[in-house]
């Protein structure tokens, strides 16, 4: 059972209790003044005349006198009853809310995502030029520049080890960026924004700037990508690799 269940279980048990001690109260209090509903739906309070003399009482201890102590011990009682009452629901409440606000463990995109063994992604980049993954909407590129501490992805921890991740997400107005494989770019075929290999914006797109990235951890080997937040979008103009379209355009409408 997830943490979450318990938690929300717990609040409406402690709900439960709190309303059985309200009802109680409620219930007693009731009986003492002998009030029954009438037929119009009215409370009508039950006299508590002596009728006809019956046969004479058992001997058993005299009642105890309602002094005003009594009646204190009595307020008292209702008092910390309805507090209680009021205590118990506030937990529930308080912890059905926590229970509802619990951070759940997010697997697929927008937690992290396990892309593979380096060498599989290389595979795949030598194979058709790029490594995609439909689970975290990235690709991965090779990037040159991962060894310069001071170059903008490397910093930002979106490129490692001549790996750099690159979302999917066009910087325009958001569409599915596909990779042209004749011009080694990527290219939007929404309004034609086209980005270089390295997911930097290029003149004449609609776009405002290049592709955001996600961070990238590599460990024994492993590529883990964490999508829970875009990072490092590059500012128009900036073009870190200087590479040219190396063969014709997928997407003719744009920048050129
Ligand atoms: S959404 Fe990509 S160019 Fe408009």
């Amino acid at each position: 059972m997830k943490s979450v269940d318990i938690v929300v279980a717990l609040a409406v048990v402690l709900a439960a209790i709190g309303f059985l001690l309200l009802a109680m109260t409620a219930f007693r209090k009731k009986a003492q003044t002998g009030a029954i509903r009438g037929p119009s739906g009215r409370m009508i309070v039950k006299s508590r005349q002596p009728s006809e003399p019956g046969p004479p009482p058992p001997l058993v201890a005299p009642p105890v006198p309602d002094t005003p102590e009594v009646q204190v011990n009595r307020r008292m009682f209702l008092n910390r009853a309805w507090l209680l009452a009021m205590s118990v629901f506030g937990v529930a409440f308080g912890a059905t809310s926590v229970g509802m606000l619990w951070p759940n463990k997010i697997s697929g995109f927008g937690g992290k995502i396990q892309a593979g063994a380096v060498a599989d992604v290389l595979k795949a980049i030598n194979s058709t030029g790029y490594y995609y993954n439909t689970q975290g909407r990235f690709y991965i590129v090779t990037y040159p520049h991962t060894d310069d501490p001071t170059n903008m992805y490397v910093k930002a921890g979106v490129a490692k080890q001549g790996l750099m991740t690159l979302y999917q997400k066009c910087a325009h107005l958001g569409c599915r960026v596909p990779y042209c494989a004749s011009s080694k770019w990527f290219e939007c075929p929404c309004h034609g924004s086209k980005y270089n290999y390295a997911g930097e914006r290029q003149p004449g797109s609609p776009a405002p700037a290049g592709l955001w990235r996600f961070a990238l951890d590599i460990t024994g080997g492993q590529v883990v990508v964490d999508t829970s937040q875009a990072l490092s979008q590059p500012p128009a103009g900036t073009d870190t690799i200087n590479e040219p379209p190396q063969g014709p355009h997928c997407i003719n409408i744009g920048a050129k």
